[in-house]
């Protein structure tokens, strides 16, 4: 355990399983305090056990914004302040746009762009007094789209631009934006894919290459918000090395 995050706190959302568990896990090892929200209260309670530090466990659905807005007021009521917010719970739910099932964009919207939205505005009061971090876990989908991820790449691009925009409202009040672009990951995202052409494609695409784990984003995370204050890393696209585009 380390102590360069010291007296803060994070609030990490997803951190049920693969990145934002890794993540909180990452921050806590770091010596932060941490909040983690999700809907699988028994995954979370479980990442509380083997988390080295003090971990809150929040019952939390980012596509309603009564929720994000008690986790981030339980928070906060808890440790006293917010400084680090990992914008991280998401789907993807590929597919071909033609004859797709709307609800799953339905889902994806409100879950990976609404859902960090609210998550933005119902922390910024905190994260302004505190001049925190706020880490938006986007995706190489965010910069290229490709077939059949249409409607998920229209969430990152657009997780990308409410960033820029926010940057530019709060840099000058200390408060720093950070825009995380992983490649593939090894964790369950595409497992949840409904079109079992897009599942298979999926685990193809998983045995065809030396992954990235989900503690190299965490590490990425964990370098961001561990720079001195007049730093701000905007950016951080990384890949596995095998991935072409
Ligand atoms: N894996 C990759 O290759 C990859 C690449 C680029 C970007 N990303 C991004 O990384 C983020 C994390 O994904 P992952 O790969 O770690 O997948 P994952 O293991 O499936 O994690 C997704 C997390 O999001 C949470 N979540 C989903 N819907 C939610 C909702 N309505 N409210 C609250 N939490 C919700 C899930 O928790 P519950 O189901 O318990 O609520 C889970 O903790 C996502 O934004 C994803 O787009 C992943």
């Amino acid at each position: 355990m380390s102590d360069t995050l010291n007296g803060k706190v994070a609030l990490v959302t997803g951190a049920s399983s693969g990145i934002g568990e890794a993540t909180a896990l990452a921050l806590s090892a770091e010596g932060a305090r941490v909040a983690v929200g999700a809907r699988r209260a028994d995954r979370l309670e479980s990442l509380a056990g083997k988390a080295p530090g003090e971990v809150l466990a929040l019952d939390l659905d980012v596509a309603d914004q009564e929720s994000v807005r008690a986790a981030v007021a339980r928070t906060v009521e808890r440790f006293g302040a917010l400084d680090v917010l990992v914008n991280n719970a998401g789907v993807m739910l590929s597919g071909p746009i033609v004859g797709a099932d709307t609800t799953e964009w339905t889902r994806m919207v409100e879950t990976n762009l609404l859902g960090s939205m609210y998550t933005v505005h119902a922390a910024l009061p905190y994260l302004l007094e505190s001049k925190g971090t706020i880490l938006q876990i986007s995706s190489t989908s965010g910069r290229i789209a490709s077939a059949n991820s249409g409607v998920y790449a229209a969430t990152k691009f657009g997780i990308t631009a409410f960033s820029e925009s926010l940057r530019q409202e709060v840099t000058a009040h200390g408060v720093r934006v950070v825009v995380i672009e992983p490649g593939f990951v090894a964790t369950e995202l595409a497992t949840h894919i409904t079109d079992p052409t897009m599942q298979a494609a999926a685990q193809q695409l998983a045995t065809s290459m030396r992954t990235l784990q989900p503690e190299d984003i965490a590490n990425a995370v964990v370098y961001a918000v561990t720079r001195p204050e007049h730093v701000a890393v905007n950016e951080i696209l990384i890949r596995p090395t095998d991935q072409t585009r």
